[in-house]
């Protein structure tokens, strides 16, 4: 068969009225031809449920995709601002009865800051973390479904959080039965879990809306965490400022509502799950790092070798490096930099070293801080960068486990390693 170009060469001394009565004779023959290759591969298709169901998502998809090659890139960058913290919850270990908070608390206020600070607490701002179910997950696909805003309060539940943290949302609520989980969430996820049959959509940064902007009030655990270790008050508030501030303003820039108004309008039941995840990810590692430290024995490249170990970590491309110090270097006094929204950078991580801590465990550093930490050429001073990817999934592992219990069925991607 001639193709459209060879058409319209052949036909190009015709008169106008002539070669437009040829073309679309021509294009009739092209989509009766096609409409047989179809109803064929039709035929051959064995009916199932997922194919039925996805029928009106694919055919939306065209006009989803026009809209978005004609004004909006499918590429959106990555939490750059954002960090993930992984903890000590081991999978599939059981979960002591608590009673189930209520839906939705938005809100974290200085009220809840100042008593945790009070109390001395070393993780901050929520109480016991829970472990996920011991059971199998239920494969019975026919349960009623799961709202998101109750998954919100399991994950709540497993990281010991009262409320939901600012930085966490439930943007769409409803039904879900088959959910898409991943780190970031952008227009490309929500089509892909659309056209995988998901009913809801679960990423573990914020998407957008309150939680994205919700997300400076959370780095205030910095200053938390860093009283905790015995850092002077009016200096860890000085410092957690500092790392604040320019957060608080590139957030301010952003266009903060572009993926959840997509969600809106493909009425897409979607979440976000940060803050509890990170919890739950860093008392991991401050578990696994107690249990292998050895006193004063254990190296900077011994403790790394064994934070390789770890599942996710097996299962990642990026594994945890020293960035800072040297391997041979005694552990010493440590700490885990995770679940305050984003790394400590330069003014944080900084003032640990200036108060006695040798060892720094983080997920992430952005380039130019770890410069200005460079600078400060403090023998003993270690920065491990536990990796980004494989450390936020730890977190959100143990709450994909929670979900597949309750009989869900999870599609893990977008940056979730699930070994
Ligand atoms: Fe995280
Ligand atoms: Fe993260």
């Amino acid at each position: 068969m001639a193709g459209l170009s060879d058409i319209a060469g052949r036909r190009a001394g015709l008169p106008r009225r002539q070669r437009i009565g040829r073309f679309v004779f021509d294009i009739e023959r092209v989509v009766i031809v096609g409409v047989r290759v179809a109803r064929a591969w039709f035929t051959l298709l064995t009916p199932r449920r997922a194919f039925r169901s996805e029928r009106a998502d694919v055919e939306a998809l065209p006009q989803q995709m026009n809209a978005l090659q004609e004004g909006e890139s499918l590429h959106q960058p990555a939490n750059a601002v954002m960090d993930g913290e992984p903890g000590f919850v081991g999978r599939g270990v059981t979960v002591a009865a608590a009673p189930a908070p209520d839906r939705l608390l938005e809100g974290w206020g200085e009220a809840t800051l100042a008593a945790a600070a009070s109390i001395g607490s070393r993780i901050g701002w929520h109480g016991r973390i829970l472990f996920p179910p011991d059971a199998k997950p239920n494969r019975d696909r026919h349960n009623a479904g799961v709202r998101l805003s109750e998954i919100m309060a399991t994950a709540n539940r497993l990281a010991g959080c009262d409320q939901t943290p600012t930085d966490s949302q439930v943007y769409v609520d409803g039904d879900v039965r088959r959910v898409f989980v991943g780190i970031d969430v952008d227009l490309g996820e929500l089509l892909l879990a659309r056209s995988l049959g998901a009913d809801g959509v679960i990423a573990h940064h914020p998407i957008g809306s309150k939680a994205r902007l919700g997300l400076p009030s959370v780095i205030e655990r910095h200053e938390a965490q860093m009283r905790a270790e015995g850092i002077p008050a009016e200096v860890a508030r000085e410092k957690m400022l500092d790392r604040r501030r320019p957060v608080a303003h590139a957030l301010h820039t952003t266009n903060y509502d572009r993926v959840v108004d997509a969600a809106r309008q493909l009425k897409m039941p979607i979440m976000n799950i940060h803050l509890a995840a990170d919890l739950i990810g860093r008392q991991y590692f401050i578990d696994f790092v107690r249990r292998v430290v050895d006193g004063g024995k254990t190296t900077v490249g011994g403790l790394i070798g064994e934070l390789k170990t770890i599942p996710e970590m097996e299962a990642s491309l990026v594994q945890p490096e020293l960035w800072l110090g040297q391997a041979e270097n005694p552990v010493g006094r440590w700490v885990v930099q995770m679940a305050a929204g984003t790394n400590g950078g330069a003014p944080v991580y900084r003032t640990y070293y200036e108060h006695g801590i040798d060892t720094i465990l983080a997920m992430h550093i952005d380039e130019r801080d770890l410069r200005e930490l460079e600078q400060l050429q403090r023998p003993q001073a270690n920065l491990v960068i536990t990796g980004h990817m494989p450390s936020d999934s730890i977190g959100m592992n143990r709450v994909i486990d929670a979900l597949e219990a309750q009989g869900l069925e999870v599609i893990a991607g977008s940056g979730v390693i699930r070994p």
